[in-house]
């Protein structure tokens, strides 16, 4: 119903406008005055905590790019090797599985028969599991050996929104806690990375509060395109395969998301005049060579006659020299990007749904959780 959706058009929009708040309920009563993580409730022996020496993301759709984008801060912070598979198929290739194996089962529904049955599968090879899971009691809560739960609230939209940045942020702090435990962080930097954290929901609403009309004309310009390209780098990464799929998902155009870097082994072929691609621009602040490389590829593909969309940080001076429209993401370090930069890409997919005509809380053929294999 209408009250159901607190005054927006439709859930979608109403859960893209909760990621702010999504964000912040879920650092809730993580940080103590000490300056130490807790995760009270995550009922696993430190020591084996200590002692894991590989993690294992498992997770589908929209929960494995958050798990691709917790790889990148958690090989950073804790020096453990993370790899992230899609549940399907993690249990039918024998993966390699000990005690010292931490799998980490993201699912916001709690109840993806894919998810549940591989962290089944990594139980009985006697490894840990635990849950980022944003639905109490869910399967997939019930079934690990704990549960970190997001705090996005209840999400209707069949297309998650602001489950990804809660499930960012809980993988986060799981990985601030390994790194605690392990002793790879120091004190003071653990700090300094919640507070950053911390500030994350007031940037995501300076984007919610600017962004949409420029976001809502890029949409009403390209509704008619073809097909679209999404891509990134480093964290910028699963972003774009993130908004590939958002929109793929609600607006039924043809995407694609890939790695920046591989855009001349293969990508760069499909490139013509006119070519929508979306391009996530890391910072350039700290000579970040990100930077450079992200921009090289926009400098070729605009050559080719491609017509590009920029996520990048307010104030980029050479990305508003090629780009033909910027969604623009204030300062943050690059490992918080993510947590800004899909947000243009959600309302982005919303706003190219209505301008199809489409609904944008339930797509065709798909449901919200896949209780199915
Ligand atoms: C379905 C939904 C997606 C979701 C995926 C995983 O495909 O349409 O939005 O990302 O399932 O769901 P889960 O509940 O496990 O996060």
């Amino acid at each position: 119903s209408a009250a159901e959706k607190g005054g927006w058009d439709s859930f979608m929009d109403k859960e893209i406008h909760e990621d702010p708040a999504a964000v912040q309920r879920t650092l809730i009563g993580r940080m103590s005055d000490d300056g130490t993580i807790h995760l009270d409730e995550v009922h696993i022996d430190e020591h084996e905590l200590k002692a894991v020496d590989k993690i294992i993301v498992v997770a589908c759709g929209t929960a494995s790019y958050a798990g691709m984008v917790a790889k990148y801060a958690i090989e950073h912070w804790v020096r453990v090797p993370v790899e992230v598979e899609l549940a399907h198929e993690f249990r039918y290739r024998d993966p390699i599985l000990t005690p010292r194996t931490l799998v980490v089962a993201i699912s916001q529904s709690g109840e993806t028969m894919d998810t549940l049955m591989a962290l089944r599968h990594a139980r009985e090879q006697g490894s840990k599991v635990l849950a980022i899971c944003n639905t109490q009691g869910a399967s997939i809560a019930r079934e690990s050996d704990a549960v970190l739960y997001t705090h996005a609230g209840p999400e209707v939209a069949v297309a998650s929104t602001k489950a990804f940045v809660a499930q960012i942020t809980a993988a986060y702090i799981l990985g601030l806690y390994l790194a605690q435990l392990k002793g790879t962080v120091f004190r003071d930097e653990i700090r300094n990375t919640f507070d950053q954290l911390q500030a994350m929901p007031r940037k995501i609403q300076w984007v919610l509060d600017t962004q949409p009309s420029t976001i809502e004309q890029a949409a009403v310009q390209l509704a008619d395109a073809r097909s679209f390209l999404f891509l990134g780098r480093h964290v910028g990464y699963p972003v774009a395969m993130e908004g590939a799929l958002k929109l793929k998902e609600i607006a039924y155009t043809f995407t694609e998301g890939f790695a920046a870097g591989e855009l001349k082994h293969g990508p760069i072929a499909l490139v013509d005049e006119g070519e929508p691609i979306v391009f996530i621009v890391p910072p350039a602040r700290g000579r970040n060579v990100l930077h450079a490389k992200v921009l090289s590829g926009i400098e070729e593909v605009k050559a080719r006659g491609a017509y590009i969309i920029a996520v990048a940080e307010v104030g980029d001076k050479d990305v508003e020299r090629y780009a033909d429209v910027i969604f623009w993401r204030p300062e943050c370090p690059t490992l918080m990007s993510p947590l800004v930069d899909v947000v243009p890409l959600q309302l982005f997919a919303m706003d190219m749904a209505k301008q199809k005509g489409y609904d944008v809380d339930k797509p065709r053929n798909l449901a919200k959780s896949v209780t199915v294999e």
